[in-house]
């Protein structure tokens, strides 16, 4: 297995840690266009692996695209970050080019390799992975619900006292703040239906933190957070490599499923050797529908400003 990772900044370099810490692959190349950084974070990071004991290989690269040749799993996280007070969706100017040029430069090397795609705004780029490279719908994965259902996940264990472990929960919609939909209704502890243990305004407040989270941070932080996001990357490669057949959200082309076509948006699937390979319909009702539709909207209108690039 071999696994490359674009951009080696702060979420590709914590996916590559956490890629190498769980041994998903016998090689690992992380790729910059800053000259020297893959490089420097790669032997910084092949010099843990003695005391955390992995064997994974992993190599840096400035912008040299033939040593990402036959990976198997590309992630894409090169482009800007948010600033606080920034949404997603501001980036696309940027970040657009970005992640058509390095689809173009992984697909001389990687013809058959599974993608998937954190650079923001996450469904506009999937959409534009997707309709750039024109690969099988399978193989382009946007990165963005499986990390939103793991901050609700933690909303939830904030409020129920419990451990984010046992709880279920998904986002499913768009990937940014007013686009995201937490999905309470089917949210359960151990199976229990959470709202046995939350007052609805406790449930409202937990869903509008969670549609922030990712804001929350970036004020914290100062810019965009990577621990979580690399994290939920490396998620998702490990059910890939692994054909674990997990089920997580996951930016998809929709083809009517969920009420919509002609998109990428988050839905649950399953995720397995073929990349994602089954989208699961969990049966919205009509105001989680409607609220679906409406994320549609946005993501269709942020998908058009690629047309004006
Ligand atoms: N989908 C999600 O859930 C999610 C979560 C967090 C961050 N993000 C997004 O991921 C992206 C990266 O965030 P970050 O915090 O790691 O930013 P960062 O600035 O730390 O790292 C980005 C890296 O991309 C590199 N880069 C820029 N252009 C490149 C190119 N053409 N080829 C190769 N590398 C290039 C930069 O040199 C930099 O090292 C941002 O767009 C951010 O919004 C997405």
């Amino acid at each position: 297995m071999k696994v490359t990772v674009v951009g080696a900044g702060a979420v590709g370099a914590t996916c590559a840690d956490n890629i190498a810490r769980k041994e998903l692959c016998e090689e690992l190349v992380l790729l910059d266009i800053k000259e020297g950084l893959a490089e420097g974070k790669a032997q910084d990071m092949m010099q843990t692996a003695t005391l955390l004991g992995f064997d994974t290989r992993i190599t840096g690269s400035t912008n040299d695209y033939s040593k990402t040749s036959n990976s198997d799993v590309v992630l894409i996280t090169s482009g800007i970050p948010r600033k606080p007070g920034m949404t997603r969706e501001e980036l696309i100017g940027t970040n657009a080019g970005i992640v058509k040029g390095v689809c173009e430069n992984i697909l001389k090397y990687s013809q058959n390799a599974i993608i998937i795609v954190v650079s923001n705004p996450m469904d506009t780029m999937t959409f534009l992975a997707l309709t750039s490279t024109a690969l099988p719908k399978n193989r382009i994965i946007g990165m963005g619900g499986t990390l939103d259902s793991a901050r609700f996940k933690y909303q939830l264990s904030q409020h129920l006292g419990c451990s984010p472990s046992d709880l279920n929960a998904v986002v499913v919609g768009g990937h940014g703040d007013t686009t995201m939909i937490p999905l309470i209704r089917f949210a359960t502890w151990n199976s229990v239906p959470v709202s046995r243990f939350l007052d609805p305004e406790k449930q409202k407040q937990i869903v509008n933190d969670t549609m922030v989270g990712g804001a929350t941070l970036t004020k914290l932080l100062g810019t965009s957070a990577w621990y979580a996001p690399g994290a939920a990357g490396a998620a998702l490669v490990e059910s890939i490599v692994r054909d674990e057949k997990k089920l997580f959200t996951c930016c998809v082309s929709l083809n009517g499923e969920y009420g919509q076509k002609d998109i990428c948006m988050g839905v649950p699937v399953i995720i397995g050797k073929n990349g994602w390979e089954k989208i699961i319909d969990y049966g919205l009702n009509e105001e989680e529908q409607t609220a679906f539709n409406k994320s549609a909207d946005a993501v269709r209108s942020m998908n058009d400003v690629l047309k004006t690039l």
